[in-house]
């Protein structure tokens, strides 16, 4: 499956929509640099992640106090494993630089974080900060029940 941003993964936050927006852009550039036999592209993307999981992490926080999201503390938690795996890619990287090892590695779990939080958990607070302005009708599916479904609306 083809990991595309797609306006239905707006929060209807320009910072954080922007942000996502990016995370995106990075990752195809991990892509094409990989059909290309590049793995430098690697270290890029991992010191882009340190600063994102910091900066976009504590942003998304902030909007879930802001509006009192119910689901904010598996929200966070999710958050806080891929900070850890991103640190723990760092230090591979610091190891044994941008082995085939690693950017295996890193594709995989960018994908998975795409996947399954970007699709799931952060559509589902989406969809909430968008009902609570009145954007949309209220989801009575809860943030479990999106990340089970897994892939965005067309
Ligand atoms: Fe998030």
């Amino acid at each position: 499956m083809a990991l595309r941003w797609t306006s239905t993964l707006s929060i209807g936050v320009t910072e954080l929509d922007a942000q996502h927006e990016e995370l995106f852009r990075r990752f195809d550039r991990l892509l094409d640099a990989m059909l290309a036999h590049d793995r430098s592209e690697a270290s890029h993307l991992i010191a882009f992640l340190q600063h994102y999981v910091r900066d976009h992490f504590a942003a998304e926080e902030r909007l879930m106090r802001e509006v009192a999201y119910p689901d904010a503390a598996l929200h966070a938690a999710e958050h806080v494993a891929f900070a850890a795996e991103i640190d723990a890619l760092a230090h591979l990287l610091a190891l044994e630089g941008a082995s085939a090892r690693l950017v295996l590695r890193l594709e995989r779990e960018v994908t998975g974080w795409l996947h399954d939080h970007v699709y799931s958990t952060d559509h589902a607070l989406a969809r909430f900060v968008l009902a609570r302005r009145g954007e949309v009708p209220l989801a009575s599916e809860s943030a479990s029940a999106a990340r089970e479904r897994r892939t965005p609306e067309a």
